[in-house]
């Protein structure tokens, strides 16, 4: 190592992260799993059934590990919604401790938004009904009791909701579920010797990390594709790794949708960061590579996530769509004036937001449904520099007016529901609740978000 490298590396340890964890190469030896879609119950009412549950999976051959799952003993399916329907989330525990069922991005009412207030008791089934009200998008699930969040996501409670609607149906995007439309859950753990997941015993206050990463936990996993346009939603559900994603060829790929939605139009990007509870969905064009070639996503460290195996069948590739959407920051939105301040502070467990620890029994804003508000959210660096915080708001997606002063990146300008916010950063962001109720909001670093880095606003 050069001596530049090394003052580079004590310059990383200065920043305060925790220590790295690199992960392993996938070696490619297993196709991905892709989560079964679920049906509902009923057409006409649209119910659709989710029970979280214990069970064993074979993650390794030959061996069985101890997970959760919902509808299954591992990670959950994939819900899908259509804009204007109205539906029934029918939620069941069949754990044998409490536990929520929170909707990551879903425009709902507060009392069904399964955040800490919302417990489900073992045994106890709850309804959610609600209409969809909100773009094309790929949202997400998982448990959100206070003190076992981390470590129920961490156990494998995680599953996927896809939003369409009239514009995105009609869309020429490719739509076809495990063909050229695929979801890609990032989650990293650390396996024991007799490869089980004990959380207890990895916990690291400021986030556990894991040398082995599963996609939509399928460990090494590999990907078949045709040579055409592939469509990749990625979900970083992992407790609290952030990635960078690239091609191990440095190709451009094209972003199209954000958390909530889809960007205006395709964005070439070589490489796209992803923090904890974030989303991108992205397009791969493999039309232009040979079966022979060795496509891979990496990371920022070069480690192979995942291979693809590029089947010879060719298929047409068509463009995609100039315009995807129409998403904008208003003038109006832009003079507002600032009426909530965040300030995110500290480290491990002496995390805290504007100074406080969340309580389950304060509420510390107030808004008015409908209404949009100027937050101004701040990372405040600590002697040892600080860290990046993924910062979440339930029941909403916003707006990023502004990071630093500066109009967002392309990648940003889109309707989000989390954003990173680096060391010293000021973002604004543009909130409006379209329900009434109590939201959390929080780091989604979930260790952070344990050790109390959550508040609560008061929709009315
Ligand atoms: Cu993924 Cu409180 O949320
Ligand atoms: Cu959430
Ligand atoms: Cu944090």
């Amino acid at each position: 190592m050069s001596e530049e490298e090394m003052m580079d590396m004590e310059g990383m340890e200065m920043e305060g992260d925790p220590e790295p964890v690199e992960l392993k190469n996938s070696t490619g030896e297993n196709e991905l799993v892709l989560p079964p879609l679920l049906e509902p119950e009923n057409e006409k009412g649209i119910v659709y059934n989710i029970t979280a549950q214990k069970g064993t999976t074979e993650i390794f051959d030959g061996v069985q590990t101890a997970t959760y799952g919902y509808n299954g003993s591992f990670l959950g399916p994939v819900i899908r919604l259509t804009e204007g329907d109205t539906i029934k989330l029918r939620t069941n525990n069949a754990l044998s401790e409490a536990t929520t069922f929170h909707w990551h991005g879903l425009d709902v009412q507060g009392a069904g938004d399964g955040g800490p207030h919302q417990l489900l008791q073992p045994g106890e089934t709850k309804e959610v009904e609600f209409t969809v009200n909100q773009q094309a998008s790929t949202l997400w699930f998982h448990p959100h009791p206070e003190g076992a969040t981390a470590e129920q996501v961490y156990n494998g409670l995680a599953g996927l909701i896809y939003v369409e609607d009239e514009n995105s149906k009609n869309l020429a995007l490719p739509n076809e579920y495990g063909v050229n439309d695929f979801p890609l859950v990032f989650q990293d753990r650390e396996f024991s010797n007799d490869k089980q997941l004990d959380y207890q015993a990895v916990l690291n206050e400021d986030g556990t990390l894991g040398d082995t990463l599963l996609i939509n936990g399928t460990l090494n996993p590999k990907l078949t594709v045709r040579k055409e346009k592939i469509r990749l939603r990625l979900l970083n559900g992992s407790n609290a790794r952030e990635y960078t994603f690239k091609l191990n060829t440095g190709d451009k790929f094209q972003q199209i949708g954000t958390d909530g939605g889809l960007l205006n139009k395709p964005t070439k990007l070589t490489e796209i960061i992803l923090t904890t509870g974030e989303r991108a969905e992205i397009v791969v064009d493999f039309s232009k590579y040979k079966p022979s070639e060795d496509i891979a996503i990496i990371n920022e460290n070069g480690a192979v996530l995942l291979p693809f195996k590029i089947d010879e069948q060719k298929s047409n590739s068509v463009d995609l769509p100039e315009t995807l959407n129409n998403y904008a920051v208003t003038e109006e939105e832009r003079n507002l004036p600032v009426t909530k301040k965040i300030e995110l502070f500290g480290m491990g467990d002496m995390v805290t937001i504007n100074g406080k620890k969340f309580d389950m029994n304060r509420i510390d804003f107030t808004q008015q449904q409908g209404e949009t508000e100027i937050w101004e959210l701040y990372n405040k660096p600590d002697m040892m520099g600080g860290m990046t915080h993924p910062f979440h708001i339930h029941g909403t997606q916003f707006k990023i007016v502004s990071i630093d002063g500066k109009e967002p990146p392309a990648s940003l300008q889109g309707w989000k529901d989390t954003v990173a916010i680096q060391p010293k950063q000021t973002i604004k962001l543009a909130v409006k609740f379209n329900n009434k109720g109590v939201y959390m909001f929080h780091c989604h670093i979930l260790e952070h978000e344990e050790n109390g880095m959550m508040g609560q606003v008061e929709v009315k």
